[in-house]
């Protein structure tokens, strides 16, 4: 848990709070995800996910991942991120290439681990969750 302005919050929060009020930072600000959410780009996404991501979010992007019980703040359910009004392309692709140092959480920076087309696949897997 960290404070923020508003109060007790978790990194989740403070990461939407970052994008409403400050905005998302450079390089990313105003991406749009170039890919086409073709069968292929899903399936690419899905791999990616399950071998990157799923340890902590869980296969299915609920935070129910091996891994999750040991994380404080733990990974939340993808399901809910992805329908808040902040989830957009550039938003998610700031969250995944950075992760959460920022914010004091696990969530790794993956900006060096998977190339570009990699995170923007992933991005539609998560839509489509
Ligand atoms: C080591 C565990 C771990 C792994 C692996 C992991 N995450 Fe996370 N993730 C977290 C935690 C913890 C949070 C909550 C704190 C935060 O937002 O930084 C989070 C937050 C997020 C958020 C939500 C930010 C918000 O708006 O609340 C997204 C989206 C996300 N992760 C996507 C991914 C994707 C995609 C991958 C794989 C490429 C991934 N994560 C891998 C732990 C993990």
């Amino acid at each position: 848990m960290r404070m923020g302005p508003g109060g007790m919050m978790n990194c989740s929060m403070a990461r939407h709070y970052q994008a409403m009020r400050i905005g998302i930072p450079a390089p990313y600000a105003g991406m749009r995800n170039p890919l086409a959410p073709t069968q292929e780009t899903l399936e690419a996404g899905k791999k990616h996910f399950l071998s990157h991501c799923a340890s902590c979010h869980g296969e299915q992007g609920y935070g129910d991942g091996p891994a999750a019980l040991a994380l404080n703040p733990p990974p939340p359910n993808l399901h809910g991120v992805l329908r808040r009004g902040t989830a957009r392309d550039d938003y998610l692709m700031w969250t995944i290439s950075e992760g959460g140092k920022a914010f004091g959480s696990a969530m790794p920076a993956y900006k060096e681990t998977l190339s570009e087309e990699a995170r923007w696949q992933i991005i539609h897997f998560l839509r489509n969750l």
